[in-house]
């Protein structure tokens, strides 16, 4: 088993792992339904199993008890500082001492590494909250240590910067899609002038929802070049431009290839040829309604 790399994030020097397996999108459950899932405690204990230590949850997500029961089996023995665990508040935003009080005990954890406003596109009237006072109460539970670092996900720049004129600390994170046929030269700009780590999610899109498109012949030569699979290919070219990468899957062959991509590097020409072919095509999957291109 290979050792996941950590980036340091800018929250009392938590390091948070390069990539993440996601109980978002496949795990996802719908219209608030209570009853458990097996199968996502399966996947996640999988998951687990083969070495993944960075779990991506959300209160959205529905499946925060699966998340839970999957990190507390006594078969697999992880302690609980060998893990960082993220969870995201969002319908719960306008109180989020409470939300953050409810996802921990369906997590059955004490504290979260990470806790993510999932995005900003609340109705900022009906929730009686805006961005800046949804921010200060996050800072308010960072600075109680009830959660080891604070960030966002989906913020644009105008969002980062509501933020950044009330902030004590500036976010850690900002989880965005991005992918080869999503790339935000402005915004990941500015995420490194501020210090705020990127985490990125639909890495695999320009194979999965995003095909056909141009880049399908310059992955599948990548491919044959490294001896690598082309989601090896896409999520190692996601963690060298320099971002943490959550992906997800049901099967363990490819939870182990996922992991996997700590093992190889690719050439600076071949992130070149994927950033630059990645270019010729734009394509966004998540929150198309809320996000302007
Ligand atoms: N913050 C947000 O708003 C937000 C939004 C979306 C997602 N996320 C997070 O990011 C995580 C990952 O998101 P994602 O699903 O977009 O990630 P992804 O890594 O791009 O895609 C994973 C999906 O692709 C499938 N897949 C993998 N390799 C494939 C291949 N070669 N051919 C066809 N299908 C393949 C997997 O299915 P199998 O099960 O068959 O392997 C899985 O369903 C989510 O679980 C969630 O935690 C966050």
């Amino acid at each position: 088993m290979s050792t996941i790399p950590t980036i340091k994030l800018n929250h009392g020097g938590v390091e948070i792992p390069v990539i993440g397996y996601g109980l978002g999108t496949a795990h996802f459950k719908r219209g608030g339904d209570q009853t458990l899932d097996p199968a996502i405690t399966t996947a996640t204990q999988s998951a687990l199993a083969v070495g993944f230590t960075h779990l991506d949850g959300a209160e959205a997500y529905g499946n925060e008890p699966e998340l839970g029961i999957a990190i507390s089996s006594t078969s697999l023995k992880i302690p609980r500082s060998s893990l960082f665990i993220t969870t995201k508040l969002y319908r719960s935003i306008s109180s989020p001492s409470e939300a953050l009080a409810t996802s921990l005990k369906k997590l059955g954890v004490d504290y979260v590494d990470l806790y993510l406003i999932h995005a900003p596109f609340w109705d900022e009237k009906e929730k009686g909250i805006t961005i800046e006072q949804a921010w200060r109460e996050l800072e308010g539970l960072y600075e109680k240590g009830l959660v080891k670092a604070i960030g966002v996900s989906n913020f644009g720049i105008e969002e980062l910067e509501r933020v950044r004129k009330v902030a004590r600390v500036l976010p850690a994170v900002n989880q965005i899609e991005y992918h080869p046929y999503l790339q935000g030269p402005e915004l990941k700009e500015y995420h490194k002038k501020h210090g705020i780590v990127t985490a990125v999610y639909g890495p695999l899109i320009p194979i999965t929802k995003g095909a056909p498109g141009p880049l399908d012949s310059v992955i599948d030569e990548l491919a044959k070049k490294y001896n690598k699979s082309t989601t090896q290919i896409l999520l190692r070219w996601a963690i060298d431009d320099g971002n943490v990468v959550i992906t997800t899957s049901s099967k363990e062959w490819r939870m182990k290839e996922a992991l996997a991509v700590a093992e190889f590097k690719l050439d600076d020409e071949d992130m070149e040829k994927i950033r630059n072919v990645g270019k010729e095509k734009r394509h966004r999957v998540f929150w198309t309604k809320e996000i302007k291109e």
